[in-house]
């Protein structure tokens, strides 16, 4: 069976409105599409996501031998020294032996007990944006999520607050790099924030070195197994990760599903007295995924659903699809909380699955407990901000009463 051939229609904005209409289409036609524009081949269906995620002829670090087609619109972040250095031991882009070490590492200074230890100070941080609601003009993005998740990474990674503005720049202008076009421009600011925030971190560390604190950097320098510790790049990758990709997506999940409540009519107001918060959570991030699109290389040739993949060419598994898919959930397009089926892919599976899961399900806990105790209506229409991988609005202008 051949692969059909299509442009995807990442930049128009009808769909990046509304992508899901458009990725049935591409479910029922065929379970890969490739793509001309990004030379990537679309894996749409779940259980082809599911089974790519968890095998190890798929890698997410390109191969050894790999030719780069001129197609190709992905950046290449070796062309770009400090967003490399950045992104040398970023788990997200390793496999084998030093992916597996480099995140036993890191797990161990992120442990669940450590993360719940943050309840309060998330509480009360939630609380303090929420009681300063001004119902004239309050943008949930600005005014709310991206304070507030920006506010527990720094307690976490045990970051002043004082650069928090800095983080939350870099951060927005470092995660350009991965949507499947990027323009000269950006990739120019990116290059330029990554070269910061490089500089800064390593400033950072040496202080925490010196002057250890109960905080995450100050664990990631001192974690260890078998006598082996982390180097002070894999830290500064690691940092930079967790901020760029733990915010990025904490936020805008807290921005879709909200606006996913108020767009499907469903109330605000006590929704977790009437439902599990753990399952509106789930339900939520599954309905409308944060992050879209992951890439990898095949490592040998293979087949997918009868259809053959060369060695070494590129797929994207498209999770947003995948969540939306009939065969794994029945009635896909509608939000149910009281779905059997929670096993959506927006946390990812596998070796990469999201090692922040346990922080991020906790904000969304308290986020939307406090959340619920209001009515929340929207403004204005709120409007997408035009990228297809990192799914989000560009601001949410709502009211609560
Ligand atoms: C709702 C919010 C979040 C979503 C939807 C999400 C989603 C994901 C997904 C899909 C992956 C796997 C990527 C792949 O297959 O290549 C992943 C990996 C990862 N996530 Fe998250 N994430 C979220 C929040 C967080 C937070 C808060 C943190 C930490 C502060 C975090 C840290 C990580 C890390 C370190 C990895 C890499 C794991 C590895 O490659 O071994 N994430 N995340």
């Amino acid at each position: 069976m051949g692969i059909p051939e299509i442009t995807f229609p990442n930049e128009d904005i009808e769909f990046i409105k509304d992508p899901y209409p458009y990725l049935k289409d591409l479910r029922d036609e065929s379970p890969i599409h490739y793509d001309k524009l990004s030379g990537l081949n679309l894996v749409t269906h779940f259980e082809n996501v599911k089974d790519i995620q968890k095998s190890k002829n798929f890698s997410s670090s390109e191969p050894t031998g790999y030719v780069k087609k001129s197609k190709e619109s992905l950046i290449n972040p070796k062309n770009y020294d400090y967003f490399w250095k950045t992104e040398e031991f970023n788990l997200l882009n390793l496999e084998g032996n030093i992916h597996d070490e480099l995140r036993g590492l890191v797990a161990k200074a992120f442990l669940n007990r450590q993360v719940q230890e943050l309840k309060p100070f998330m509480e009360e941080k939630s609380s303090e944006l929420l009681n300063g609601v001004n119902n004239d003009k309050f943008d949930l993005l600005a005014d709310y999520a991206q304070p507030y998740s920006i506010a527990v990474i720094g307690e976490l990674l045990g970051v002043p607050q004082v650069d928090y503005d800095k983080f939350l720049y870099w951060s927005h202008a470092i995660v350009k790099m991965y949507d499947l076009k990027v323009s000269d421009e950006s990739a120019s600011e990116a290059e330029a924030a990554a070269k910061e925030f490089y500089v800064y971190m390593n400033n950072l560390i040496d202080e925490k070195n010196k002057n250890p604190q109960n905080d995450m950097i100050s664990r990631l320098s001192q974690v260890s197994e078998n006598d082996q510790k982390l180097t002070k790049d894999q830290i500064i990758c690691t940092v930079i990760l967790l901020l760029n990709a733990g915010h990025e997506a904490t936020v805008n999940t807290i921005g879709n599903s909200i606006v996913a409540l108020l767009q499907n009519n469903i109330p605000t107001k006590n929704l977790d007295r009437d439902h599990d918060i753990k399952n509106i959570i789930e339900e939520l991030i599954r309905w409308d995924s944060p992050l879209q699109f992951f890439q990898r290389w095949v490592l040998e040739e293979t087949e997918i659903s009868g259809i053959k993949l060369p060695k070494y060419s590129k797929i994207a598994i498209l999770l947003g699809s995948a969540n939306r898919d009939e065969e794994a959930f029945e009635d896909p397009e509608k939000i149910n909380f009281q779905r059997s089926n929670l096993n959506h892919t927006s946390f990812g599976g596998g070796v990469h699955y999201c090692l922040g899961a346990h922080l991020a399900r906790l904000e969304l806990e308290v986020s939307f407990k406090n959340l619920f105790q209001n009515n929340i209506s929207l403004n204005e229409d709120p409007k997408r901000t035009g990228a297809f991988g990192i799914r989000g609005f560009k601001e949410i202008s709502i009211s609560i009463s």
